[in-house]
């Protein structure tokens, strides 16, 4: 599995982009991909800094300090930030903040993924003084969050748009876009309706979230912000930090309303709820399934998620995890690949798949990540080896992908994409030598064992 680190590794060198600030310092980012974002991403930025801790601490340091910049003084991280102006006319960046205000594309975020990166950074460099001066914002981050995305103090924060969740088109979030079996064109046009609405309301939250339009407790997102609590909580105790009980406490807390407000009896599997009757959003994703990665996850529900993991009606493909299940009706296996190609058809063409709807079915590396985690926590270590394995063999496969087909394995999405070298860290996870249990066997020439060059 060697060489799967080594491409990683020049993967994420060769998408590294670096300049001035302009409040005079230097920002340092790895870009998702050279094909089609060239921004720095709130939760593509942690899992890069994850990645890069074992190749050069330094590096994967400076990463996330360039994220921290970004927390605003009341503690919100925006989803991206535009470090080289890339990508943008000047008459589209007029617009864009004509539409957002001061600082464009800074209204919404992205999942909590930071105290996670953090600690991952730490276990690698044990830099502790790295660890005293993220602590501050981290825990201003994390408590601005809690303030202002509960306001029905339940525990579970909301999401005012789809994007947020960082799964952005997935089909969990049809409903409360009022759409049924939308298509690229419908799916847009709704997202552009719930855009006016929320800048008619000054993109200011308790407003947004008041007039319970788009208001999704998302069952992914609240994992990964119980999972970073946790994380900080560990963090505030590394460096004898007071706040280290608090941050336990909530991060209980938050785990303890996923698994009572957002658990189906009916099927096992947990669901986002919308607005403030809190509808459950019955659509089986791969989100359905996050909280393994909850400590707190009682050891048979962590079996009926598992259930569901082996089920081929479910979530057992070839290339596993879809995003959406099998049996669902909005489950869209395919998409198209956004390449790296020169000329401008092929320039055209990729401007024009930029717009496909995605997370409606392909499989994503950032999510087999979280779950080969969740799995190895609740005891399913060979089932995490096995899924390692199979995710391992997809990229020796297709390469670095945005997306994969589940079924044919395929890479889809954007090319050269960074966060799919998460696989080095779950190979790393990896303690004993997997036999396949839990997902179909690939046989014949399809999936070298070995991963070669492509
Ligand atoms: C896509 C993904 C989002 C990611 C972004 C940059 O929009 O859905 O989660 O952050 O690309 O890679």
């Amino acid at each position: 599995m060697r060489e799967i680190r080594e491409r990683a590794h020049l993967l994420l060198l060769s998408n590294v982009r670096r300049g001035a600030r302009a409040d005079g310092g230097d920002f340092v980012y790895i870009c998702p991909s050279p094909a089609v974002y060239h921004h720095q991403w709130l939760w593509d930025s942690c899992f890069h800094a994850i990645v890069m801790a074992r190749f050069d601490g330094a590096l994967a340091k400076a990463e996330l300090r360039t994220l921290l910049t970004q927390v605003q003084h009341d503690g919100f991280l925006p989803h991206l930030t535009n470090w080289t102006g890339a990508g943008r006319h000047p008459i589209q960046r007029r617009i864009a903040r004509w539409l957002f205000g001061q600082g464009h594309h800074r209204r919404l975020t992205q999942p909590p993924v930071l105290g996670i990166a953090v600690e991952d950074v730490f276990r690698h460099t044990e830099d502790e003084a790295f660890v005293r001066e993220s602590l501050p914002v981290l825990k201003r981050y994390y408590r601005h969050l809690g303030v202002t995305r509960d306001p029905d103090g339940d525990g579970l924060l909301s999401i005012i748009f789809p994007i947020e969740s960082g799964m952005d088109h997935s089909p969990i979030y049809d409903a409360p876009l009022g759409l049924r079996a939308p298509g690229v064109l419908t799916y847009h046009r709704a997202n552009l309706r719930l855009f006016a609405h929320c800048l008619r309301l000054g993109w200011q939250v308790p407003r947004i979230l008041e007039a319970d339009r788009f208001a999704v407790e998302d069952v992914s997102f609240n994992c990964i912000y119980a999972s970073g609590l946790r994380a900080v909580a560990r963090l505030c105790a590394l460096v004898a930090d007071p706040d280290a009980g608090a941050f336990a406490a909530s991060a209980a807390r938050v785990e303890a309303a996923i698994l009572s407000r957002s658990y189906s009896a009916n099927d096992g599997l947990f669901y986002g709820l919308h607005g403030k009757d809190e509808l459950p959003l019955r659509v089986k994703t791969v989100a359905s399934l996050m909280p393994l990665i909850l400590e707190s996850l009682p050891t048979d529900r962590a079996a009926a998620l598992v259930n569901h993991l082996r089920s081929p009606d479910s979530f057992a493909t070839p290339y596993p995890v879809p995003s959406v299940a099998r049996d669902e009706r909005s489950f869209l296996p395919g998409g198209k690949p956004l390449r790296m190609s020169e000329g401008l058809y092929g320039r055209l063409r990729r401007e024009l798949a930029k717009y496909q709807l995605i997370w409606r079915g392909p499989t994503w590396v950032n999510t087999n990540w979280f779950l080969a985690r969740g799995l190895r926590q609740h005891g399913y270590g060979e089932m995490a080896d096995t899924l390692t394995l199979q995710t391992a063999a997809m990229i020796a496969r297709a390469g670095f992908w945005e997306f994969y087909d589940p079924l044919s394995g395929r890479g889809l999405g954007a090319e050269h994409f960074s966060w799919s070298t998460l696989v080095v860290d779950m190979l790393d996870d990896m303690n004993s030598v997997a036999t396949p249990v839990m997902f179909p066997v690939i046989t014949g020439d399809e999936v070298p064992l070995l991963p070669t060059h492509s």
